[in-house]
């Protein structure tokens, strides 16, 4: 379907909306939103000093702030601080806080923690005074442009979603994606890859959709605020193996606190579920343990070998991360002796009695139903549990590993594969050139396939200097 539309021209005495907020995605999303909604020019920041430089050049007419959130592992009240800042200058800007807030003196709205645009649209509407005419004016155009990266994070379309095709004079839209179809991921990739950048929306189904973007990142908002205590409680150590270890691997300081939180995250956000929530803790609460310190290790891994590996960047690489962070932890969940822990291949299943011959053949398809069966696991981490081994059914081993699979996956195998290996080795021995480089060959000589092969190269930059 061919829809034609008069190109849209913006005027350039614009609004300055300043938005103070730490999570890239809600940013992201308000500030393609609202740029268009208010033909307004939009300023974002989220460190506390940032903020304050941006107000006192910029001088924008609102001030859009998250109450308050973390950084670096601290909690910064950055809301109060924005408005003890705006006393001293004695400004008059006025600000809409998201979340909870109170604050003596100043003209500020508040908005709850998980709001709705239309909610947010209003109350800027009435903080910045804005008429009706001036309103008509700024009239969104009838096909909003979302950009295309967001649709990544959708199962199902639903609104009808368009692509726009320039001519000389005038803008067509072509329906490519139908309410209520599910959305073909590497059909995105293909448009991303020939450069689009956006996807458009009907102007009266913009709304919906927008809020069903934002309501995802909100609630993880949320989540990490109730649980911000906790986290930085648990984040002392509670989580780590031994320095050595992690040192051999070449996992950095900062990457063993991003994990620690994001197994905290994960623990807190599965509490609900009794039986994830216990099976996990078993391993959890066994420091000493094979299983955790060989998940912890793959779980750290995988998130220092993520900057190398095409997962996107910002809150589209935390989504790939989260989820390797419960496929670390959930993936032998069934198998609770060491030596099933170490068994890759159908052939030592033969050693083992019928019974558990049948848990560690069926364990990777167990798995992956149990995280099936509760829906607030991060999506298709459950086919991932599944590929675990290389068998797209989840049952048994493969012979020989194929690219057939999730690329997360192979991803997995590889880094799994070599934490098995450094676990084999003393600590004092993964001190020596020598057998870091042997472990890596092993690798090498195990794995074939380019898209394997790829994971091997990062894992042995880490090591082998
Ligand atoms: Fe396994």
């Amino acid at each position: 379907m061919i829809i034609s539309q008069r190109k849209v021209y913006y005027n350039t005495n614009m609004l300055k909306l300043l938005l103070i907020e730490s999570n890239e995605r809600v940013l992201r999303l308000l500030s393609e939103s609202l740029s268009l909604d208010f033909d307004a020019k939009i300023l974002s920041c989220f460190k506390p000093f940032d903020a304050k430089e941006l107000i006192n050049q910029e001088r924008p007419n609102l001030i859009i702030i998250r109450n308050s959130y973390l950084i670096d592992d601290e909690k910064v009240d950055i809301a109060n601080v924005i408005m003890n800042h705006l006393y001293d200058i004695q400004s008059k800007t006025p600000v809409i806080v998201l979340g909870e807030f109170d604050f003596p003196s100043g003209g500020y709205e508040v908005l709850p923690d998980r709001f709705r645009i239309e909610e947010l649209k209003r109350l800027i509407i009435k903080s910045l005074k804005i008429t009706p005419e001036q309103l008509r004016l700024m009239k969104l155009p009838d096909y909003v442009p979302m950009a295309i990266h967001n649709f990544h994070l959708m199962e199902t379309a639903s609104s009808d979603i368009y692509i726009k095709l320039d001519t000389r004079d005038e803008e067509k839209f072509i329906k490519r994606i139908k309410r209520g179809d599910s959305i073909d991921h590497n059909v995105i990739k293909k448009y991303e890859d020939n450069l689009i950048q956006y996807f458009y929306i009907k102007k009266e189904d913009h709304s919906h959709l927008l809020d069903q973007l934002l309501q995802q990142s909100l609630q993880k908002i949320v989540d990490v605020a109730k649980s911000g205590k906790s986290i930085h409680e648990i984040n002392s150590e509670t989580y780590s193996i031994s320095q050595n270890l992690v040192d051999a691997v070449g996992v950095s300081e900062q990457t063993v606190r991003l994990s620690n939180i994001a197994i905290a995250v994960m623990s807190k956000s599965i509490e609900a579920h009794s039986e994830l929530s216990s099976l996990l803790k078993d391993i959890l609460e066994n420091k000493g343990s094979y299983a955790y310190k060989r998940n912890y290790l793959i779980s750290a891994l995988c998130r220092e070998i993520a900057p190398h590996m095409n997962w996107g960047s910002g809150e589209q690489l935390n989504v790939q991360l989260e989820k390797m962070t419960y496929l670390s932890f959930f993936h032998d969940i069934y198998l609770r002796h060491e030596n099933h822990l170490k068994i890759f291949n159908n052939s030592d299943v033969r050693n083992l009695d019928i019974a558990a011959g049948d848990l560690v053949l069926n364990h990777a398809n167990m798995a992956a139903n149990l995280l099936q069966s509760y829906p607030k696991t991060p999506s298709g981490v459950d086919i991932l549990i599944k590929q675990h081994h290389g068998a797209p059914t989840g049952v048994g081993f493969v012979e020989n590993y194929s690219s057939n699979i999730s690329p997360m996956a192979i991803v997995f195998i590889v880094v799994e594969k070599y934490a098995f290996y450094i676990l084999e080795e003393k600590i004092e021995d993964l001190k020596k050139l020598s057998v870091r480089k042997f472990i890596i060959n092993r690798l090498y000589d195990e794995f074939h396939l380019p898209s394997y092969k790829k994971v091997v190269d990062i894992l042995s930059r880490l090591v082998i200097a």
